[in-house]
């Protein structure tokens, strides 16, 4: 075993943001520079000697030669063992899953998520801990302190372990056990959900796809839809993880997942459709002629969650990142059961977890999940679904019409604006923030602003606060609309803007949540003044 204590910089240039460490490969590639980053998660993150340790990514481009990396500088560590996916594979909620199972220590996920991939796209690093949930803020904030005066790695002088066969190889003292990524996760979601049922459903007449979109979850999806469930095999598209995920961009969104927007809306009768992005950790529902919003999915999901064996006794509480709509709010009101507002990033949701607050949580941001894991769960949203299809004898689109029907509707979409200079992205922001006090009670548009705030956290759980979270704006008709930036980019700055309208008339309810939204999207951009601070007339992407 070396130590090397060589110069160790490049150090971090910026803070990790929620997801983890997510740069362009090229960063990444740089001499030592993987080195520091993963010491600085072992010289802060606990202690690890002796102790099991969970790897695995999400098969993008740098994986392989990021995990050889990984294991030297853990055996350099004296960790005990370390469990990593075969070819490294492992997607985020098996990750999270496998961390709880195997009462390891944590988990390390090399994963961009939803980004691209190839040597001109991203890569990134994720520290779960031993609850299986990502490393809080507390955490991140000291391994950004120590990457920016580490001077030494730790590692072990190792040849590349084959990660390709199944077992165990000794490397310096070290156990790397290789395991098959799927198995632990299938036999999970074999317990939550009614697998007979939904077999029945397939094998009724029922029509599905499934897009893994070259990304992570094909394995799990090939096993768990075609192996157990006996799915046709065509249900499974871009069923194999490629390290550029086939040159697309492994987002399952309706732009980025275009091509199964358009099958189900095609000529072939198909009756559900699903996508799931790079790591696995979201999904996107789709009917015939239906994108199921990610806030109204988790709204249906806690509304019926007695009818999935996993809930049969019914779920203790609820929780949305801020920016998510509130239709999950009305559901927890009749539920009787507490529904809480969080931060965006799934981090904020873990606390409310392990404490047993919630069991169902939600981003718009195409990623639900439960007290299952720790993480947001892609396959694990597809399943439920697929349950409730199955038990409830309806189609997708039925049953999102009678939950509007029964509960009225959120309708909610997002637009993002790309502003290349990060700086006036910030200078936006803060003009923003201090408009704040001067909105109350404001007309604007034939709408009154009934209050307005700059959103900050209060962890019930350890009292912890996270200030300057987005800019909530009320109107007086229930509409609200939120901004914030985007911490996941890598060049620049994303302004998002939440658009968000409470419709009850029957005549509006099936109407597209961006023509109900359109008013609300002319008076947010008058309210933030993108165009005059930035020139931007429109936004990149409308979801
Ligand atoms: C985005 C999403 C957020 C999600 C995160 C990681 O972050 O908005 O909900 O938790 O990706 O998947 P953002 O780029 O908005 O900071
Ligand atoms: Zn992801």
């Amino acid at each position: 075993m070396k130590t090397r204590s060589v110069n160790t910089r490049p150090y971090l240039d910026q803070k990790p943001g929620t997801a983890g460490l997510r740069r362009k490969v090229r960063i990444f590639q740089q001499p030592r520079y993987l080195e520091n980053f993963l010491q600085c998660i072992f010289d802060c993150g606990g202690q690890f000697a002796g102790e099991t340790l969970i790897a695995g990514g999400d098969g993008r481009f740098h994986n392989q030669e990021a995990l050889q990396t990984l294991i030297r500088v853990s055996a350099g560590n004296g960790v005990g063992r370390l469990i990593v996916g075969r070819n490294g594979l492992l997607s985020t909620p098996a990750a999270s899953h496998l961390i709880r199972q195997r009462a390891a220590a944590g988990g390390f996920l090399l994963t961009a998520s939803h980004n691209p991939g190839g040597p001109d796209g991203d890569f990134g690093v994720k520290f779960n801990t031993a609850s299986g949930g990502q490393a809080p803020e507390s955490l991140t904030r000291s391994i950004y302190d120590a990457t920016q005066s580490i001077e030494r790695y730790l590692e072990a002088d190792l040849a590349p372990v084959d990660l390709g066969r199944l077992g165990e190889t000794d490397a310096a003292g070290m156990i790397v056990e290789v395991i098959d990524p799927v198995i632990d996760y299938a036999n999970l979601m074999e317990t939550l959900f009614d697998f007979d049922r939904i077999e029945a459903l397939f094998a009724g007449g029922f029509s599905a796809r499934y897009d893994a979109m070259h990304a992570v979850t094909g394995p799990y999806a090939a096993e768990i839809l075609n192996r157990r469930l006996g799915a046709p095999a065509d249900w499974l598209l871009n069923g194999q993880p490629l390290p550029d995920f086939g040159g697309g961009h492994p987002d399952p969104n309706p732009v980025d997942a275009a091509d199964l927007v358009a099958l189900i809306n095609g000529p072939v009768p198909v009756d559900f459709a699903a996508a799931s992005d790079g790591d696995g950790d979201r999904n996107m529902i789709l009917g015939p002629g239906l994108v199921v919003s990610p806030g109204d999915s988790l709204a249906i999901l806690a509304a019926n969650a007695r009818q999935i064996p996993g809930f049969e006794e019914g779920i203790s509480g609820v929780a949305r990142s801020m920016p998510t709509s509130r239709a999950i709010d009305e559901v927890a009101r009749r539920l009787g059961v507490p529904c809480f507002e969080t931060p965006t990033g799934w981090r904020y949701f873990c606390n409310l977890l392990d404490d047993g607050r919630i069991d169902l949580c939600g981003e718009e941001s195409f990623g639900t999940s439960s007290n299952h894991v720790r993480e947001k769960d892609g396959l694990w949203a597809v399943l439920f679904w697929l349950n409730l299809i199955a038990v409830r004898g309806q189609s997708v689109n039925e049953i999102v019409e009678d939950h509007w029907r029964e509960f009225g509707r959120n309708a909610f979409n997002r637009e993002d604006f790309f502003i290349p200079d990060a700086e006036l992205g910030s200078q936006l922001m803060a003009e923003l923030e201090n408009s704040v006090p001067e909105l109350d009670g404001r007309p604007v548009d034939g709408l009154r602003i009934t209050a307005a705030d700059v959103f900050a956290y209060h962890d019930p759980v350890d009292g912890s606060v996270s200030a300057q979270q987005g800019v909530r704006i009320f109107f007086d008709d229930g509409s609200r609309i939120v901004y914030r930036l985007s911490g996941t980019g890598t060049t620049g700055a994303t302004l998002r803007i939440y658009l968000e309208r409470r419709v009850t008339e029957t005549d509006l309810l099936i109407r597209p949540a961006v023509e109900l939204n359109a008013p609300l999207s002319t008076i947010a951009r008058k309210l933030s003044r993108i165009r005059e601070l930035t020139g931007i007339e429109q936004p990149a992407a409308v979801v």
